[in-house]
């Protein structure tokens, strides 16, 4: 019985990888080119390619059990559908979605893949994080280097930045333990934070001062899409930003969190500074 991880060496699956090694559960790591870091094994899976979809059942056939991140598409849909259709064929049992926090049953991008497992006859997770934590060792740390500087259209919203490690500890147990016991688990870390707090953070941690400058919607959207962002992307980030954050969004999902995490901001950014350091 094999368990494969889509997004294979990604941020989230990254440490799920490594519990499931430790726990010696078979794991196969799902990346566009197949090569994962020793020691794992690795599988070439592209969701916008549909003619490597039978590549991973193909080089193990007893997956049983998958854990889902999205295609990085705002029409996320389709692919996630003829992928879910074309495992359930193969004799997958369970899947565990990695969706987020904001989004309900239903709701777009992952909600609709959460609601389109609901109607089959799987066992299924749908993981609802807050924000990552590992954020700011990738799209937030080069501000940081550069300019001394986060910028977010949050304004004092407050969010409960999340550690990877913690959604993978999740993940983990719906993956492996006989029953599910939460299919639609909201995980938070331990601590609400606005980026003004976290910008007094980095600045104590770095011993320099970091700004967190407060940008209308246009001007986070145009910071978005000089990051490689495409447009629509970048719009819809940009709302979570302005409207689900800015108007207390975050903090209503915090305090109705069903896991609460044990992983810190302030440990995570103080055992590596260097990372967003110049
Ligand atoms: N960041 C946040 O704060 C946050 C919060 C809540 C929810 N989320 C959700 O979390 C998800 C991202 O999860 P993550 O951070 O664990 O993943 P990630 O680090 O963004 O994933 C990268 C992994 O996906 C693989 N990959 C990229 N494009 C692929 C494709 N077309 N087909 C197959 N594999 C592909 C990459 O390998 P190769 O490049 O080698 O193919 C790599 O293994 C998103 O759906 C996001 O909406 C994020």
């Amino acid at each position: 019985m094999t368990i494969l991880l889509t997004g294979g060496t990604g941020k989230t699956a990254s440490p799920l990888s490594k519990l499931l090694l430790q726990a010696k559960q078979p794991v196969v790591l799902a990346t566009r080119s197949g090569k994962v870091p020793a020691p794992f094994s690795g599988v070439r899976f592209d969701w916008l390619d549909s003619s490597t979809y039978n590549i991973p059942f193909d080089a193990y056939s007893d997956i049983d059990r998958i854990y889902i991140v999205a295609p990085p598409v705002m029409d996320m849909f389709p692919p996630m559908k003829a992928f879910i259709d074309y495992a359930v064929e193969r004799g997958v049992k369970r899947f565990v979605l990695l969706s987020a926090g904001v989004l309900e049953i239903g709701g777009p991008s992952m909600g609709k893949a959460h609601e389109y497992l609901d109607s089959l006859k799987v066992e299924y997770c749908a993981l609802r994080p807050s924000w990552f934590i590992e954020n700011f060792t990738t799209q937030y740390a080069d501000l940081i280097k550069t300019r001394n500087e986060i910028v977010s259209a949050t304004g004092d919203g407050l969010l409960g930045y999340v550690s990877t490690e913690d959604i993978a500890d999740v993940a983990f147990k719906a993956l492996v333990e006989e029953k599910i016991d939460n299919n639609n688990p909201i995980i938070v870390g331990p601590e609400l934070v606005s980026y003004d707090q976290i910008a007094d953070m980095l600045t104590e941690i770095l011993g320099r001062k970091i700004t967190h400058t407060k940008l209308t919607e246009a001007e986070f959207k145009k910071v978005l899409i000089g990051r490689g962002m495409p447009e629509d992307y970048a719009q819809m980030m940009t709302i979570l930003d302005s409207v689900h954050v800015a108007r207390g969004g975050e903090e209503q999902l915090f305090r109705r969190a069903d896991v609460v995490g044990k992983r810190t901001l302030r440990a995570f950014l103080e055992a590596r500074p260097v990372t967003v350091c110049p």
